[in-house]
């Protein structure tokens, strides 16, 4: 972090603000439907009973919030915290159009102060791999959850288990400049790849039965009917790593690798669009 950002998770903040925030709110559709099946496995692992309190960390626009929140009924509550304002107003524009109990806020979960004891459960796809300080961060969302609360999240495991982006990356490489990885565990979005470090982290924080399970899937990066491996380039481009490593390239170098990422992509064209592995860590564990 540079000194000028030295405030916790100012690079996060400007990023999910700025232009990555921008495009999860475009493609807000594409991305939904690409995550769907590891939402769902996070929401299966949760087991949301009627009447629960639920805490969505880092809830984007809303898709796991809005889904918690048809669990557990009106007798129930679901806030939602994010730092993008961007996609949280997407976020509260899906959730006008439907009565459910959810709520939004604009807060950075590590430091938000949720009150003791205000919830049942916390759960999260994709969205607490960000914090500059993980440890501290989770012992403040230890401290919102009742007594016998609960936590139930999905996180990425290595990028090499995960073709949906390493894929596009290798064929990139051999045609950008030299950069510098970012060192294991630096926020981003395999930060909690290493399952030994999620596991001391959270009991840190004071988590107990902490459960980490595999959880694979195929992740629809272009969807059949229209040109399926143009949409799944389109998505590698803009969304993830290969859009910050292509940000300031010229055209012409642009143009070199997309050609290389379609022939790349046109390999995983089946009858159900272009589909990639994913591979995750089912993380569950108790307050
Ligand atoms: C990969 S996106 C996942 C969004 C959403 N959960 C989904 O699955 O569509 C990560 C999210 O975490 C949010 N985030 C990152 N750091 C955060 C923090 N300190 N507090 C709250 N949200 C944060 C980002 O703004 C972003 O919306």
């Amino acid at each position: 972090m540079s000194e000028q950002n030295a405030a916790p998770n100012a690079e996060q903040i400007e990023v999910w603000n700025g232009a990555t925030g921008a495009k999860w709110v475009r493609y807000q559709d594409r991305l939904d439907r690409m995550l769907a099946p590891f939402g769902e496995a996070v929401i299966r692992a949760a087991s949301i009973q009627p009447g629960e309190r639920v805490l969505d960390v880092g809830c984007g626009c809303g898709a796991t919030t809005l889904d918690a929140a048809t669990r557990t009924g009106p007798g129930g509550r679901v806030l939602g915290v994010d730092i993008s304002l961007p996609m949280v107003e997407r976020a509260r524009e899906r959730s006008a159009a439907r009565k459910l109990p959810a709520a939004f806020a604009v807060s950075d979960a590590s430091l938000h102060d949720f009150g003791d004891d205000a919830f049942d459960l916390l759960i999260s796809r994709f969205g607490v791999m960000f914090f500059d300080e993980p440890a501290a961060a989770f012992t403040n969302l230890h401290g919102a959850l009742a007594k016998n609360g609960r936590l139930a999240f999905v996180c990425w495991r290595t990028m090499p288990e995960n073709p949906w982006l390493a894929v596009p990356l290798r064929a990139a490489l051999p045609l950008l400049p030299p950069f510098e990885s970012p060192p294991p565990g630096a926020p981003g979005p395999f930060a909690f790849a290493d399952s030994a470090r999620v596991t001391a982290l959270l009991t840190e924080a004071g988590f107990r039965d902490i459960e980490m399970k595999p959880f694979d899937a195929q992740l629809v990066l272009g969807t059949p009917g229209g040109d399926p491996v143009a949409e799944a380039l389109d998505q590698s481009l803009e969304i993830g790593p290969l859009s910050r490593l292509l940000a300031d390239q010229p055209d012409d170098l642009r143009r070199r690798v997309a050609e290389a990422v379609r022939a790349e992509l046109a390999k995983h064209q089946t009858a159900d669009g272009v589909t990639v592995g994913g591979a995750t860590w089912i993380v569950t564990a108790k307050a």
